[in-house]
């Protein structure tokens, strides 16, 4: 059986900086509470004619990849989109990276698995490389929230914390050697889904009867988080997964290199830094700069991580995420 390994990593944000003062000025919020509660500082948002959209900022993450992969478009066998935020209702963002990067006519799939998007991504590709069906996968994780936040003080809980941005990963089949990803691990309860939701337009949810049904006070189409409830399954689950990838490999926590947390709120990542008693080296945050970017958060912050020289060859690397759904799931790779 053949294993895989990433060999190209690269991420985008759009240039426009929303800072926390920013958005006082819209809500009734403040830079002592967003930093208290999330640690964030500032995030991205994309300008309305800046050319960004979810799909358009997967091609720039994923053009960065390509070319330190040392790969052409043409040499990719498969694209791997996850997003919550897509350009179209249908079809998915995969299938416009497909056009936008010229690509032969390869499969496209779309993942919908909110802030565990990316390792369910990176667990599909790595599946459909190790049977030896294809042999490089592009896995994007891209992002548009400040196109569907409410910006109103109704939203503040939600607005706040997240913002826009891309990411992506080549995975390739691995010649030689035994480095690469060593497994993943993934989880879903359904039970909580309504805990952090954006239930229309949908289906169930369409947009004229939203219109008509509902006051303007409680609109469906922006998203809602009970968010202590989603902390306190976050950092219970986020410690399980991480735990659960240790020892499927027989590794221990004084083992990983770096752990490379979803970037959901600071808090989250120290209760678990704390929780697994690791080092401050120990762990890659930079939820600081660009919130809460969902699928992207993990292969912004990955790529950040090496490109500053944090993970090196043979080092431990863990990737984790908890979110929507709920789903979570953890990678174990040895880079
Ligand atoms: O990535 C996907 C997974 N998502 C997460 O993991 C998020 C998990 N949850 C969280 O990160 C936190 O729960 C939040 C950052 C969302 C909220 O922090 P919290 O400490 O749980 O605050 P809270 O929701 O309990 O609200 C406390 C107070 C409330 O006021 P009262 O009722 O005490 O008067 C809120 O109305 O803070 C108020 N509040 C705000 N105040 C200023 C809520 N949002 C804001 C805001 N600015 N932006």
């Amino acid at each position: 059986m053949y294993t895989s390994k990433i060999t190209g990593l690269g991420y985008y944000v759009p240039e426009n900086v929303v800072t926390n003062d920013d958005l006082s000025k819209l809500m009734d919020t403040n830079d002592a509470w967003i930093q208290e509660r999330t640690g964030i500082k500032e995030r991205r948002h994309i300008k309305k004619g800046d050319g960004n959209s979810t799909s358009v900022m997967g091609v720039k993450a994923a053009t960065i990849a390509l070319d330190r992969a040392k790969l052409l478009p043409n040499d990719i066998d498969m694209i791997v989109f996850a997003t919550l935020s897509p350009d179209m209702y249908f079809p998915g963002g995969g299938v416009e990276v497909q056009e936008m990067m010229g690509m032969r006519t390869i499969p496209a799939l779309d993942v919908r698995n909110q802030c565990s998007g990316f390792i369910y991504g990176l667990s599909v590709a790595d599946q459909f490389i190790k049977t030896g069906m294809y042999k490089n996968v592009l896995v994007i994780g891209s992002e548009n929230h400040s196109g569907g936040l409410d910006f109103t003080t109704r939203g503040r809980n939600v607005s706040v914390i997240f913002g826009d941005g891309a990411g992506a990963a080549v995975l390739s089949r691995n010649e030689e050697g035994s480095n690469g990803i060593l497994s993943t691990h993934l989880h879903s309860e359904g039970a909580h889904k309504n805990e952090l939701a954006l239930q229309g337009p949908s289906t169930a949810h369409w947009v004229p009867e939203i219109i008509a049904e509902n006051p303007q006070e409680n609109i469906p189409y922006y998203p809602v988080m009970n968010g202590q409830f989603v902390f306190k399954h976050a950092i219970v689950r986020f410690a399980e997964v991480i735990q659960e990838g240790l020892d499927a490999n027989n590794l221990e926590v004084k083992d990983i290199d770096m752990l490379i947390p979803h970037q959901a709120n600071l808090r989250i990542s120290q209760f678990i830094q704390h929780k697994l008693k690791l080092t401050d080296d120990q762990v890659f945050n930079n939820i600081q700069k660009y919130g809460n970017t969902t699928a992207a958060s993990i292969p912004i912050a990955l790529t950040e991580a090496w490109e500053q020289g944090k993970i090196k060859e043979g080092d431990v690397v863990v990737l984790a995420a908890f979110g929507s759904g709920f789903t979570w799931g953890s990678a174990i790779i040895r880079w």
